[in-house]
Order: C-alpha cells, then structure tokens, then sequence
C-alpha cells in the first residue's frame, strides 16, 4: 500500500519536473508565435507534441497505479475473508449498489432515521463468505457451528455473492458438515419484520432428525436477508447456504426471488399492485328537460378519486374493464324520461321510462365496458323530469374498475 501511494506520487510528479510545461501555456506561446519565421513554429509544434507525449505517459503511469492499488484492495480484501472468514460490514465502504438503490438518500437522513438505520441488522451485520457452507459442497472436515461464539446478525455470501439459506432439506454430508441445517419455514417478507424460524438438520433420512434452536430472520431491501445465528444443539450441524439462490442477490428492486420447489430460484418482476377504483355519488334534487350533464354532487365513495363532483366526469385513470349504474325516479307526468351514459362523448345505454298511469316508477341501468385510461364517462339526462331529495337516493350514479389490464 505505502509502496503504491509512493509510485503514485512519482507519477504524478514526473509530468510537473519531467515535462515541459502544461498544454494551456504551450498553446497561448504558439498563438503569440504566428508572425514567427516557419521552422521556430515548428519547433515550437514540436515542443508541444513532446509535451504531450510526456502527458500521456504520466496518465498512463497513473492508471496503471490505480488499478494496480485498486487490485491489491480487492486482493487483500479476499484475504481477509478467507482467513478470518469474518468481516464486519460497513455500510459506509461497501456495496456502492445498495447505496445508490436505496430510497433513503444517505445524505439527507435525519437523525431519527440514521438511529433507526444504526439499530437496522440489515445494515449491521457480519459476512459470512465460508464457501464451505454452500450446499453444493462435501468436505472430509466436518464442521460444528456449535463451537462459534455467534453475536448480533449475520449475512450468508459465497465467494462474495449473497445468497440465503436453503428452506429445503438439504442432503447429509453437504454445507461441509455431518447434519445441515436449513430454514424450516419461508424467508419473510420485508413488512414482516423479524420473525423467528425453525432450523433443521438432516440426519439418516429425517430432515429434522436435529430440531435446533430457533433463530431470527429478517429480509432487507436490496433482496438480501439477514440472520441471528445461534449455536446449534449438538454437532455436527452447520448453517447451509443455498448455492441456488446466489441469482437472488442480482433480483431489481421491483422483482422478487421466487421457486416452486425451492431448489430452481429466479428473479420474478412484481406484479403491478392492482389499482382501486370505486365511486357512488347521488344528485339530490329535481331535474326537469334538458340537463347535458348531471352533476352528482353528493358523493358517497370515491375510492381511487376518480370521479369528479364538480364536474360529474369520471375518468377512467387506468386501462381495464369497468362498470357504471345510473338510476332515476319518475312519475306519471305523460311524458318519457331518457337518462344516457356517455362514454367519451358516445351516448351508449338509455334509462328510459314512460309513465302513462298515475304511479311512479324507479329505473336503474348497467353498462359494462372495457375503458383506455383516460376516457371520460358521465350521465346526461335528456328529457323528461327526474326526481329526488337529499335523502331518497334515487338519482344516482356509480361504478368501479372490475379488472386492470396491462
Ligand atoms: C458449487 O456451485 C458453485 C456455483 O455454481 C460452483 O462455482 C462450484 O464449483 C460448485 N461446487 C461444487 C463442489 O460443485
Ligand atoms: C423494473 O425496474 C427496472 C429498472 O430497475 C426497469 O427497467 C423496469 O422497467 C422495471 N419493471 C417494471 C415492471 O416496473
């Protein structure tokens, strides 16, 4: 590392003693030069090339010491994995990926967020990079977790990829111990928090021949999990590390890792959570004629806020299959009375009624519909009288999204 820094300093130095002077000023005295006789600009174009040249070299020196300090990093980093086989994580200095995913901007965390984030194992936690763990490996060594003295949370990697914990029975011999001890039970969901799981080991056919002591699991953002290890019952058992699940260290942010069998995993895109849109809004009065829009404008349900009660749109804010009701109350006045649902200026079903005996009739329409988002549904009441007070409910007007498309 000192011997690095050092061929760093040289190298940056050589062009400040070695070359003639910087870019900048060369090219100002080749400017002044332009009255100059031919063979002084030349030599002067010359002077320049060389100083270039020199630049070009000390770059190059340079990047080959930054990558030669930036190996060596890597290298000793490796190491130290291997040899003390734990590392405490940083956050501060590792997985950059993390950082830039994350949705708390680090430099704008209030004090009550980095408190959070300092008590937050999935931000505090050891490295456990054992490649032995991995459930595809059969050591002749056997090892006994009940021998380490385990302390605070810890996140399974194999050779630098994260990966998790089977949550299958895991063959005997494998995870470089006698018994494997695998998760019985789902890794949780990130709402879920921490939660507490089974582990077991697999012994002469029984996959939970060692019921071991329960240990806390918890999923973090950045589809990773941490967990809190505790000293198994007897030996030899060891915590496993599925080798499978290595593709769910590289799920996005919107996919998660899913397997049917939980041995083939594989990064799945999350569904779109399915948008809720319900509205019931009635009109409160008497509507004699012509009225091109009734303006409903007691609102019951507006879920979605998609209907507009100033106006007595609604608009569709997604594309997918709808239905809408509409009613009125008439009486017999001798006239007909036509309600219309209006899609994007199309009058598409009629309320109609038509009282000729002295009664009154209520009339209530449906319409079903695929919409694009964006289209505009409202009622027009045509002619004929409608009526209603604030309480009767009999001018109404509602609707809801059955099912989104994509
Ligand atoms: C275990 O799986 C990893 C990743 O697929 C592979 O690199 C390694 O060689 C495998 N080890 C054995 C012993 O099969
Ligand atoms: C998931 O995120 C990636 C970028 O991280 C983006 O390109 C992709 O469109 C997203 N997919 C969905 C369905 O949101």
């Amino acid at each position: 590392m000192v011997v690095l820094a050092v061929a760093l300093f040289a190298a940056l130095s050589s062009c400040a003693f070695g070359c003639s002077g910087n870019t900048n000023s060369t090219e100002l005295g080749l400017w002044q030069m332009e009255n100059q006789p031919l063979d002084v600009q030349l030599a002067a174009v010359f002077k320049e090339m060389e100083s270039l040249k020199c630049e070009q070299t000390t770059l190059q020196q340079q990047h080959v010491a930054l990558t030669q300090m930036h190996l060596k990093n890597h290298q000793k980093r490796a190491q130290e994995k291997v040899e003390t086989h734990m590392v405490t994580y940083d956050t501060n200095h590792d997985d950059e990926e993390e950082e830039e995913e994350g949705e708390e901007d680090s430099l704008n965390l209030s004090d009550e967020d980095s408190k959070r984030r300092r008590r937050d194992p999935c931000f505090h936690y050891t490295v456990l990079d054992q490649a032995w763990r991995a459930t595809n490996t059969t050591t002749r060594s056997k090892m006994c977790d009940r021998n380490v003295k385990w302390k605070g949370w810890y996140r399974l990697f194999y050779k630098g990829l994260s990966l998790q914990m089977p949550e299958r029975c895991v063959p005997v011999d494998k995870c470089g111990t006698h018994a494997p001890l695998w998760l019985a039970g789902p890794h949780p969901k990130i709402r879920d928090g921490v939660v507490t799981r089974k582990v077991c080991g697999h012994w002469k056919k029984k996959c939970c021949a060692f019921p071991s002591t329960p240990i806390k699991v918890k999923k973090c953002r950045g589809n990773y999990y941490v967990y809190q290890f505790t000293a198994p019952t007897s030996c030899s058992l060891a915590y496993c590390a599925d080798i499978n699940t290595i593709v769910c260290g590289r799920c996005r942010r919107n996919q998660s890792c899913v397997s049917r069998d939980k041995i083939n995993w594989r990064c799945k895109t999350k569904r779109m959570s399915s948008r809720k849109v319900h509205f019931f809004a009635s009109f409160p009065g008497q509507i004699t004629g012509k009225m091109n829009r009734i303006r409903y404008s007691k609102v019951l349900v507006n879920v979605g806020r998609a209907y507009n009660s100033r106006t007595g749109v609604f608009r569709a804010p997604v594309k997918g299959v709808y239905q809408f009701f509409f009613s009125t109350q008439t009486a017999n006045v001798g006239l007909k009375t036509d309600l219309w649902l209006v899609i994007n200026g199309y009058w598409v079903a009629v309320s109609h009624t038509h009282v000729t005996r002295p009664s009154t009739v209520g009339s209530l329409s449906t319409y079903m519909t695929f919409l694009r988002r964006g289209a505009t549904v409202y009622v027009t009441h045509n002619h004929g009288r409608s009526w209603a007070n604030a309480a009767s409910m009999t001018i109404i007007f509602g609707g809801s999204l059955l099912a989104q498309s994509k």
